[in-house]
């Protein structure tokens, strides 16, 4: 098949190129800059090279393709109505990335919640993400315009990535911040809690529902959970440096920003990926993220911590 993948050299759409190169398939990825493109021709992915907001180019490239995945942004509506249009009565598949914290609570890292959301539970969904929830509507209504159209929403992805973007979003963050520092610093009490998932048991799901998800079907992915101040404590233990500071919320959304404050890193994200385990047959192999975190997390971090 022929994929085009957004976000290309990022963490996620990286990571499954190199998964769909190795199995033969030919990938297109967009990209914004040239020196990416050159990086990406040489991991074998043949650039296209715009923004999101290229709308032209974008339907046009979709509409060139045997299958489109949606991996540079999961907020950026525009993009996706574009990704539709080229793909409108193609029954092709086109699979969006979402993001577990549409379902994120405002805990600030206070509490741990006990709302579990799989598929089938009806969504609580915060203002501050209902965009989010509505570009995942707008995917999933594509079915009813002759798209194969898939949302796949991920909960805290870790692992090295297979991308120019070898990092993801929340614990090389937390990773960063705490050797620039000398100490872990988290939102809150660090009570709330994150379901998470390994990004290679991302890379097959995205394989699986490539092949075989049907036409507006919206999975989580998960494999296990962890508070963030017990992933503050292993990132500490991991750096060799004492203790985890408790920073509250607020004051976390003046440095940090507000998205990755108060959902990133202080919601409660709970979810289980029952559909794609029990449609799909996926079978997530890694378990624990701590354990990640205390044999695998590199030690040696770029000193600005990657964007959310
Ligand atoms: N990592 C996680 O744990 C996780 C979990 C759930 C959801 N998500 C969401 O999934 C999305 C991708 O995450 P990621 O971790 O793969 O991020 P990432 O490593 O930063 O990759 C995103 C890529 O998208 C491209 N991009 C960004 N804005 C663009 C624009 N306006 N036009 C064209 N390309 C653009 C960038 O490539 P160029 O710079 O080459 O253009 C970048 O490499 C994000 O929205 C994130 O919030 C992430």
């Amino acid at each position: 098949m022929n994929i085009f993948i957004t976000g290309a050299g990022g963490y996620i759409g990286g990571s499954i190129a190199a998964a769909l190169i190795e199995r033969g398939h030919a990938v297109r990825g967009l990209t914004r800059s040239q020196a990416s493109a050159q990086r990406l021709a040489t991991s074998g992915i043949e650039p296209v090279v715009g923004s999101l907001d290229d709308t032209d180019l974008l339907a046009d490239a979709a509409s060139r393709a045997d299958g489109v995945i949606n991996a540079a942004n999961s907020d950026h509506a525009a993009a996706v109505t574009s990704l539709i249009s080229g793909l409108t009565g193609s029954h092709k598949p086109l699979i969006h990335t979402s993001g577990s914290s549409v379902i994120g609570d405002d805990a600030r890292g206070n509490h741990a919640s006990d709302a579990v959301f799989d598929e089938e539970t009806p969504f609580v969904v915060h203002p501050g993400k209902q965009a989010r929830r509505d570009i995942d509507l707008m995917v999933l209504g594509a079915a009813a315009a002759g798209v194969r159209s898939i949302v796949i929403c991920p909960s805290n992805i870790y692992g090295a990535g297979r991308g120019l973007n070898p990092y993801s979003v929340q614990i090389p963050f937390l990773a960063s911040n705490a050797r620039e520092r000398g100490i872990v610093q988290i939102v809150g009490a660090g009570r709330n809690l994150w379901s998470n998932v390994h990004i290679d048991d991302v890379v097959d799901l995205y394989l699986l529902a490539l092949a075989a998800a049907p036409a507006g079907s919206f999975y989580f992915a998960e494999n296990g959970e962890a508070s963030f101040g017990e992933i503050g404590a292993a990132i500490g233990r991991r750096l060799g440096l004492p203790g985890v500071e408790s920073v509250p919320a607020e004051e976390a959304a003046r440095h940090w920003g507000e998205a990755k404050a108060y959902f990133s890193l202080g919601s409660n994200s709970r979810v289980r990926a029952v559909r794609a385990r029990r449609e799909l047959g996926w079978a997530p192999r890694h378990r624990s993220v701590l354990d990640w975190i205390l044999g695998e997390l590199p030690v040696e971090m770029p000193s600005t911590p990657p964007s959310a």
